[in-house]
């Protein structure tokens, strides 16, 4: 076994993971060594994605806190990453007891991570699913357990849609999922961008290459983020920097230049229901 007591011949070691690298810019302890070499290369060429890292995760706790106190009574956090607390049930929780969340994430690895630290309070699942296929996602019977698609839904896509490939129709993904909920959910997206620092984003995209990890990394424009939110209003402050969306505590102008990722929260609009000919 790991020291995460996951059976070790799941784990491949032998090259970085892009969620272990992620875990490392966090400051977590579920990475190896191959991964914090990787990662302290990425750091020392392009600092800024450790604050970009640590304000994507900050935004995360801000918009779930916004979420239940609007009334949020249920989550589906689609690309959960290796937990770090305080994890979405965590967050949700500490404002209300009776939210329920189910988290989803198409890598091994992060189902390996997840058992304990997502599953411990009955109000919670954790299934390994692809969000590109919606129809696999809203179908899965832990979905079908823990949401009521007759209430409200609010769907995290957090710092995930970047996997995503243009050709792959990320857009198209978001109507089907934006079409299975009713109206009054709300759609949360965190997204990075190379709006602010176009090299430095190519610079580590060539590192991530040379190092075989295995992660398509598409940046997107902040013209292309926002039309993710067809069919949503956006709520106050709309598509932002993370560290400027709704900020809890003193603004740090610093990390707000250096943040290249981007995050909303939106409304699903009322359709016009058309009127009947008599
Ligand atoms: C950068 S982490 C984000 C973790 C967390 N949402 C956060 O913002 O802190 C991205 C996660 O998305 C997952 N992921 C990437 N592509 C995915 C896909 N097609 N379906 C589901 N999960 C995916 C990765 O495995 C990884 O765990």
């Amino acid at each position: 076994m790991s020291d995460q007591g996951v059976p070790m011949e799941k784990i491949d070691t032998s090259r970085p993971h892009p969620a272990r690298m992620y875990d490392y810019y966090l400051g977590g302890q579920d990475n190896y060594a191959v991964d914090r070499e990787a990662a302290q290369e990425i750091i020392d060429t392009a600092p800024d994605v450790v604050v970009g890292a640590r304000a994507n995760r900050d935004f995360l706790r801000r918009a779930v806190c916004f979420l239940v106190e609007s009334g949020v009574r249920q989550i589906i956090d689609i690309g959960t990453g290796i937990p770090t607390s305080p994890n979405t049930h965590e967050i949700a929780h500490s404002v209300s007891k009776d939210v329920r969340v189910a988290y989803v994430d198409n890598d091994p690895i992060v189902g390996a991570h997840a058992g304990a630290q997502l599953l411990g309070s009955g109000h919670t699942g954790f299934f390994l699913g692809d969000m590109r296929d919606p129809a696999s996602i809203l179908q899965h019977p832990t979905i079908g357990e823990l949401i009521d698609f007759d209430q409200p839904v609010a769907l995290l896509l957090v710092s995930v849609l970047h996997f995503v490939r243009d050709d792959e129709d990320p857009g198209g993904m978001i109507a089907a999922y934006r079409d299975a909920l009713p109206a009054g959910s709300h759609l949360v997206i965190s997204h990075g961008t190379a709006d602010f620092h176009r090299e430095k984003v190519d610079e580590v995209a060539e590192i991530y290459k040379k190092k075989g990890v295995t992660a398509n990394f598409s940046a997107r424009s902040h013209s292309e983020v926002l039309a993710f939110f067809d069919g949503f209003d956006l709520i106050e402050p709309g598509l932002v920097q993370v560290s400027l969306w709704r900020p809890d505590t003193e603004l740090d102008p610093d990390e707000v230049v250096r943040t290249g990722v981007y995050g909303a929260i939106g409304r699903k609009r009322c359709t016009t229901i058309e009127r009947g000919t008599a």
